[in-house]
């Protein structure tokens, strides 16, 4: 039994057409998943079904070997937490502190440790300084970080972000990529949704690929990268840093290195910086 399976599951927006048909797979705690393809291919949709936004036609999903028919998605949220594609979908009240506690309200734990997990939580993040502020007066990329510590805060063991790189800037993506990664040692399942293809060289162990909601690879990151045509495959273009990785291992780079920080490490040693 994996952490969450999916059992032949189909799923249209209308009765007469199908998006997804038949659909088989599972997610494992500890892995970190990509979802990719192109705009419409299904990604969104898919985490919907996941959380309980969305009914399947057919099929079932399971969280630990229960079925989430019968449950709401408040409750499906404390398994499996959900950061949306834009922060301002989930910011409803008039502080940060309030919007944490908010995401508190129907778990069954008492004030004190309430209290507890939105202190930590705003010093993980780093957003102690703006406990009173009106969320609508955070930037960009601390809503983002806000919107990930409601979900956070209510101790998921799965947690999907549904483009989480996009409209923050460089310095915002290597935190949250910081954070992703702490996650991920504590064993947490990752499932991510992103066009931004270097993103997961560096944070994902495994890649799925969506096209009009059939599943056209699902494969670890190694097989993803041996395969030149992978992203071509679903009408995507291979990045600046892909293209420059193929060409390193046509002349002996080994496949084992495609991060960033181990392609620095490596050209550190053998050119003895
Ligand atoms: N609420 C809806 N009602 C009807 N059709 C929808 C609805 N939401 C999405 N669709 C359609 O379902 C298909 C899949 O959309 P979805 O949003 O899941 O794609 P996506 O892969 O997340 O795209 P993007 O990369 O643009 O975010 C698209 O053809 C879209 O038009
Ligand atoms: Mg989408």
């Amino acid at each position: 039994m994996s952490y969450i399976d999916v059992s032949d599951l189909s799923f249209g927006y209308t009765d007469d057409s199908l998006l997804f048909s038949n659909i088989t797979l599972s997610f494992n705690l500890g892995e970190q998943v990509a979802i990719i393809g192109q705009n419409g291919s299904g990604k969104t949709t898919f985490v919907k079904l996941l959380n309980g936004m969305l009914k399947p036609q057919k099929g079932r999903i399971s969280i630990s070997g229960e079925s989430t028919s019968d449950k709401s998605i408040a409750d499906i949220a404390t398994k499996i937490g959900f950061v949306f594609q834009n922060p301002n979908q989930m910011l409803f009240t008039n502080t940060v502190e309030k919007e944490l506690a908010l995401s508190l309200f129907r778990l069954n734990i008492g004030k004190k440790e309430k209290d507890l997990r939105i202190d930590e939580m705003l010093n993980f993040f780093d957003l102690e300084h703006y406990r009173n502020t009106h969320p609508r007066n955070l930037s960009r990329g601390e809503k983002q970080k806000l919107a990930l510590a409601t979900v956070l805060i209510q101790e998921p063991q799965a947690i999907i972000l549904d483009e989480p790189f996009s409209g923050i800037d460089f310095k915002q993506r290597e935190n949250l990529a910081k954070y992703i990664q702490i996650l991920s040692e504590e064993g947490k399942l990752i499932i991510l949704i992103t066009h931004n293809i270097d993103s997961i060289l560096e944070n994902c162990s495994r890649v799925i690929a969506l096209t009009e909601g059939q599943i056209t690879y699902d494969l670890p990151i190694n097989d993803f990268l041996m395969d030149k045509t992978s992203l071509s495959k679903i009408g995507l273009l291979p990045t600046n840093y892909l293209k420059m990785l193929y060409k390193l291992r046509n002349i002996g780079l080994p496949r084992e290195i495609y991060r960033k920080k181990d392609l620095i490490e490596y050209f550190k040693q053998t050119l003895k910086l």
